[in-house]
């Protein structure tokens, strides 16, 4: 649980953490972008807070918001100043699998003082993220993920557009990264690493001062390991327009509340109807309590006195337009392992293992029965088949679904595209997409602790 204290320490840094918000933006298009992983220190509360030791893109937590067109090429010239090997993986890009930063997969690791020119052309405009894909249940917990926007080629008009990185660290009294619970099997056999200390574009509890009238984008992305963000909004009028970087039918979010798991994203218009002067809160709900990540404090001045009330549909995407046929190549998926969850025995490296065994070699969860990555794909398609994944959750967690390099519809009906699928436990659920992007492709819990205690497999495209 998290820490009440450590969450009131936030709150009186609240207004300090505003002014270090500095957006670092990056233009990828044109020359370029030049992407480093170092080591390095933050302040995440305010002056008087202590610095906290990281590991961060462009010296930055999160790292730089990267902009680049839709349908045409980008270069982010990836350069590894850290003392271990890394990569970068481009979450929910339909992307060439040469590009997809998975180590030992779809190129080497990167090594210290190496680089790695990353070649991207997305075909679909939207929010996405980037993080590493080496140990990234260290690396990632660490600080090394940061927001991607995909720009349409006309995007909606709206007054400012804005980014929130919302991450979860675990620290202690001192604000310094606790190192030691690196790697803990009890986190990885409950339900990941959880934090103390949520942050919002690097800042603990940032203000952002707005005024009524305006119409702001908000792009909200979950950069944590393992936290599903429940999000409680106290403004009346936001419609969710995309999902996982893919427009939806506009929606109100029921009662303002929005969950993100780990990796998923949303995009939402807020059209600002307080009065001048006035505060609201955006807050997570975590067991009894809601805890104020954020605050937007309205300024003296409206922006507009009558809210904009045409509602913004996004242009479609390439992805978003895709029929689905309605016969599917099957594939179950069982979930199983974890804390509670009864498996006794499984195979790890050609090899039946009894569960003693795999907790020795760090590994608690398993897909039909296999831990971590198997030598054999979980299947192996030519380009075009349409692929029903079906999921059967047998253990006592929630896990966050993700594909590499494909969107997928979770579950029949349900018309929204995603790439991130939060399957509760005892759930039996499909993912079905078209597997039309050639390669090799990873399919992984994204409660990166998971990942690493045997949750990830990958399939085949010819
Ligand atoms: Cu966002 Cu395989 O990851
Ligand atoms: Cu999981």
């Amino acid at each position: 649980m998290p820490d009440r204290r450590d969450f009131l320490k936030a709150s009186a840094a609240g207004l300090l953490g505003a002014s270090m918000l500095r957006p670092i933006m990056g233009q990828a298009s044109g020359a370029p972008f030049k992407l480093a992983a170092s080591e390095g220190e933050v302040v995440f509360g305010g002056e008087q807070e202590n610095a906290t030791r990281v590991m961060y893109y462009n010296q930055s937590v999160p790292g730089p918001v990267i902009r680049i067109p839709q349908g045409r090429e980008s270069i982010i010239q990836f350069h590894n100043s850290l003392d271990e090997p890394s990569s970068v993986h481009w979450h929910g890009l339909r992307i060439d699998n040469a590009m997809d930063g998975v180590p030992g997969m779809t190129q080497s690791p990167v090594m210290p003082g190496e680089q790695f020119e990353y070649r991207l052309r997305p075909p679909d405009a939207g929010t996405y993220w980037y993080h590493t894909h080496m140990r990234s249940w260290a690396q990632l917990a660490l600080g090394l993920a940061g927001v991607l926007i995909v720009e349409e080629d006309n995007p909606p008009q709206v007054d400012r557009d804005l980014v929130f990185a919302i991450d979860d660290w675990r620290l202690d009294r001192k604000m310094q990264f606790d190192t030691n619970s690196l790697g803990s099997m009890h986190d990885w056999s409950h339900g990941g690493r959880l934090g103390n200390y949520i942050t919002v574009n690097g800042a603990a509890e940032p203000v952002f001062e707005v005024a009524r009238g305006e119409r702001i984008r908000l792009r909200l992305v979950n950069i944590a390991n393992a936290r599903v963000m429940h999000m409680l909004f106290n403004e009346p009028a936001i419609s969710v327009v995309a999902i996982d970087g893919q427009p939806v039918e506009p929606f109100a979010p029921e009662s303002g509340r929005i969950r993100l798991a780990p990796g998923q994203r949303a995009d939402l218009i807020i059209d600002m109807s307080a009065d001048p002067g006035s505060r609201s809160a955006i807050e997570v709900v975590i067991g009894e309590y809601a805890y104020e990540i954020a605050t937007f404090v309205y300024g003296q001045q409206a922006k507009r006195e009558q809210l904009l009330e045409t509602p913004i549909r996004l242009p479609d995407n390439p992805v978003n337009q895709t029929v689905l046929p309605s016969e599917f190549r099957h594939v179950p998926l069982r979930m199983e392992g974890g804390a509670m969850g009864g498996m006794r025995s499984a195979t790890f490296e050609g090899r039946e293992m009894d569960i003693r065994e795999l907790v020795r070699n760090g590994k608690v969860w398993a897909f039909n029965g296999i831990v971590g990555m198997p030598q054999e794909p979980l299947f192996r398609v030519e380009r075009g088949t349409a692929i029903s994944i079906d999921v059967h959750n047998d253990n006592g967690w929630p896990h966050a679904m993700h594909i590499h390099g494909h969107h997928f519809i979770h579950d029949r009906n349900s018309g929204m595209w995603r790439d991130t699928a939060l399957f509760q436990r005892g759930e039996r659920g499909s993912m079905r997409f078209i597997a039309d992007n050639p390669g090799k492709w990873l399919i992984h819990c994204h409660m990166v602790e998971h990942m690493a205690g045997g949750m990830v497999t990958w399939f085949e495209v010819s």
